[in-house]
């Protein structure tokens, strides 16, 4: 039996790309230093999601090796192979995550997983629509503006302004109505399997992207719901904003795309160019940083809502000394050259990388698969208690 009374904490790196620097100084960092230093007060599950890997398309004949790389980049980050507090596991290893994610489903409404803002925005839901919404203004205005025509060709230029417009709307309703009946039913539901992965474990603190909290919401919705309908199955995770208070609004979180700096870095970005893979050579992260987009004030200052790419510059040299950021800012605030703080920036981040690197190489793998065989064990055991208890619970046993 594996007696698990400590507080729970969570969370799942996705395996389709290399993790990157904001994934590692804001999610792998935090947990591995937590678990290290307060492993007697939490329990700290790090996994690898890779039932999510598919909900988009991928190369299927790389997952496998993109998922032991991504587990070995978690040890090479200091994840400590001998510390029982600290468990990794692989999703699919663990059959009650996809086993409670289709009781989920039949409590889930289709509305409410249709409003998940990342299905929306993965099938390009919202653009349409505020497209669509403009067509449909532009037609209300024609509309108004018929009573004005004073002769039949005014009035029939008016008319092939409204089908032009009406046809329009219809169009890109169409289109949105395409890209969702396309899109795969595991992208629609993935929230579901996202709030499996915690409800299984009984976790409290599950440390996520800003993007992930209306999932952690969600989660915390269907597992109030089925408490209330069948008595205490889960444990609620704690609300976001007490979620924030516990990790502290980590600065790593915070790091933004290079080439866009008002959007987070962000593994599903195609292009890659404004992200700094852990798995990037030295070289090549050079580059991007030389090409990161800055400013035109011409004055270094740390700013971020005024110089945001300036300012994410600063923060990712202030994380990869491992120092404070006020003392990177006291040392370029008021420099006029943005080349040269690129140059500091990137030497930095080289040093950062090649040693990085070097611990990937020496990560032992045998001690790495024998590390997961325990933990996955012990995670089946301890899923299949919070998935009976459901089972029971519907009645299915
Ligand atoms: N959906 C998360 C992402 O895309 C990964 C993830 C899957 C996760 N299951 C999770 C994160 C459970 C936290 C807890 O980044």
């Amino acid at each position: 039996m594996v007696v698990m009374s400590k507080p729970v904490i969570l969370t799942g790196l996705r395996a389709n790309n290399d993790l990157h620097i904001g994934n590692y100084f804001g999610a792998l960092l935090p947990l591995i230093d937590m678990a290290k230093t307060r492993a007697d007060e939490f329990e700290i599950n790090l996994f690898v999601p890779d039932l999510h890997s598919f909900t988009t398309p991928i190369e299927h004949s790389q997952l496998q090796a993109q998922i032991m790389h991504n587990l070995k980049l978690f040890v090479a980050a200091g994840l400590p192979l001998d510390n029982p507090n600290i468990r990794i596991y692989r999703q699919s290893y663990i059959p009650a995550h996809s086993e409670l994610t289709w009781i989920l489903d039949c409590f889930t409404g289709f509305g409410q997983m249709r409003r998940m803002t990342q299905f929306k925005e993965k099938t390009k839901t919202k653009e349409r629509l505020d497209q669509a919404v403009v067509e449909a203004e532009l037609y209300h205005k024609a509309m108004q503006t018929m009573g004005q025509a004073s002769n039949y060709e005014e009035l029939s230029a008016k008319q092939l302004e409204l089908s032009q417009h009406m046809n329009a709307a219809i169009d890109l309703i169409g289109q949105i109505e395409d890209r969702q009946g396309t899109a795969s039913v595991g992208l629609f539901n993935y929230p579901v399997l996202m709030a499996a992965d915690i409800l299984l474990y009984d976790a409290e603190y599950v440390p996520v992207g800003d993007d992930q909290t209306q999932h952690l919401e969600f989660a915390r919705d269907i597992a109030e719901r089925m408490n209330n309908k069948f008595g205490e199955l889960f444990v609620v995770p704690k609300p976001v904003k007490q979620q924030h208070e516990f990790f502290g609004k980590d600065q790593g979180l915070r790091i933004k795309d290079l080439s866009d700096p008002s959007r987070k870095m962000s593994k599903s970005d195609e292009t890659g160019k404004g992200i700094i893979f852990l798995g990037d050579t030295p070289e090549a992260a050079s580059k991007k940083i030389m090409s990161a987009t800055t400013d035109s004030v011409g004055v270094v200052h740390y700013d971020i809502e005024k110089q945001p790419g300036v300012a994410n510059l600063l923060q990712i040299m202030a994380l990869a000394e491992g120092g404070e950021l006020s003392s990177v800012v006291d040392r370029f605030e008021g420099q006029t050259s943005y080349g040269d703080l690129k140059t500091a920036v990137a030497a930095s981040l080289r040093e950062l990388l090649s040693s990085f690197q070097a611990k990937l190489e020496q990560v032992n793998e045998a001690a790495l698969l024998a590390k997961l065989q325990v933990d996955e064990a012990a995670m089946n055991e301890k899923a299949n208690q919070t998935l009976l208890k459901v089972q029971k619970a519907v009645g299915l046993r």
